[in-house]
């Protein structure tokens, strides 16, 4: 039994969430896997309504009684600050230790590429993004605040340890698929942080002769995933470069509705999202691609032993989207519970 703590959140991640849980259903209903769904209310309403943010008590609950947690999005103009998504989804990040942010980056429909070669390529890379430091920790200062002497200092951490988890966990990836690692950097400019990586990834590179690297500083990078994206197979990288670069990712697959995301301490815990935001211009319209979400729960099924209801899923969002069954940001005309009506129907068949 996998048991599912499910926090819809803000905007449109309830409208996603909910076809996800629905097609979790699905595969529970077909004996694919067994699972317990358990909502959460918290997000803005409930920051509004209560002031909780993420008690110790909430968190407890969640990493002590589940498994895993399904995850919708998180921000709201009413907060202006987004202090709740910060202490609910970097909280949770942080405090559960999901040291790994796996964005797997596959091109389903290659009509939603931008790119004008996308028929002739396959885009399928992963970015493995470190989820615990950089410029995440919320370390820095204010000095002489509201003056015109005002500083700001926001400062960037990488532990040894934190980067040789994600490093070798990127590693022990590509030497299972026979695939490359790419570790993307920005060492010119920023020696601190970045030489550390640098030297760990070289490290630990020498103990794996089987595996192609390479280094790539990140402007480069962004330039060669828009002209040459077939060339990656696993991008591993700090906090905030992996943040933008799987936003640019996502788009190179056909937008923000496509991509999932695992965050995760394997073994421990894991947290499954899709990539993209609360997108509040949408929100409340029934039209938010769910896919992004969905695919999300499959990642999550195939991490806890449900790999063939995972396969399911997968198949059941690519051959939607070969049919043309597309919210309006893939340029269909379909609702989000007219895509999840068609998943769940497709994974009852089989
Ligand atoms: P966003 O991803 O919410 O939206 C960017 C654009 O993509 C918008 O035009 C939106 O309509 C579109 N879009 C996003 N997801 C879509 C989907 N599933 N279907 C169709 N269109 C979709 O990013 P943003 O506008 O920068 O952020 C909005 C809020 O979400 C902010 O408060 C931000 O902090 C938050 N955010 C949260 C998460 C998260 O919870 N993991 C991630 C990113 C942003
Ligand atoms: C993401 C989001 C978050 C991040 C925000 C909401 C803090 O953009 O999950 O990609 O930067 O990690
Ligand atoms: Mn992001």
């Amino acid at each position: 039994m996998t048991r599912i703590a499910v926090i819809g959140g803000d905007g449109i991640g309830p409208e996603v969430t909910e076809q996800a849980c629905r097609v979790l259903a699905a595969v529970d209903a077909l004996g694919l896997a067994r699972i317990e769904m358990r909502d959460f209310p918290h997000g803005a309403d409930h920051f509004l309504e209560t002031g909780e943010t993420l008690s110790d008590a909430t968190f407890f609950e969640l990493r002590d009684e589940h498994d895993a947690i399904l995850f919708g999005a998180v921000g709201d103009p009413r907060v202006p600050d987004g202090r709740h998504a910060r202490d609910l989804l970097l909280g949770l990040r942080f405090r559960l230790d999901l040291f790994v942010n796996k964005r797997p980056l596959l091109m389903r429909a290659p009509d939603l590429s931008p790119l004008k070669r996308a028929s002739e390529i396959e885009i399928d890379f992963v970015i493995y993004r470190e989820n615990t430091e950089g410029m995440y920790g919320g370390h820095g200062r204010l000095e002489h605040e509201g003056t015109a002497e005002e500083v700001a200092t926001s400062e960037a951490t990488a532990s040894r340890r934190a980067v040789e988890r994600i490093v070798r966990l990127a590693f022990a990836a590509a030497r299972s698929r026979h695939r490359s690692v790419t570790l993307s950097d920005k060492a010119n400019a920023v020696p601190h942080m970045y030489g550390l990586w640098r030297r760990v990834f070289g490290e630990i590179a020498a103990t794996c002769p089987d595996v192609r690297s390479e280094t790539r500083y990140v402007d480069a990078l962004a330039m060669e995933l828009v002209r040459s994206p077939e060339r990656f197979d696993i991008i591993v990288t700090e906090n905030l470069i992996g943040d933008i670069l799987s936003d640019l990712g996502a788009e190179l697959i056909g937008g923000p509705g496509l991509a999932p995301s695992a965050n995760i301490n394997p073994g421990r815990h894991g947290l499954y999202e899709p990539v993209h935001g609360s997108a509040p211009d949408i929100a409340g319209r029934n039209r938010a691609n769910p896919m992004g979400a969905v695919l999300s729960a499959a990642l999550l099924l195939r991490d806890h032993g449900a790999a063939p209801a995972a396969d399911l899923i997968e198949s059941a969002v690519t051959e939607a989207l070969l049919e043309g069954l597309r919210t309006p940001d893939v340029g269909g005309t379909a609702t989000t519970t007219e895509v999840g009506d068609w998943l769940c129907q497709r994974v009852r068949a089989g």
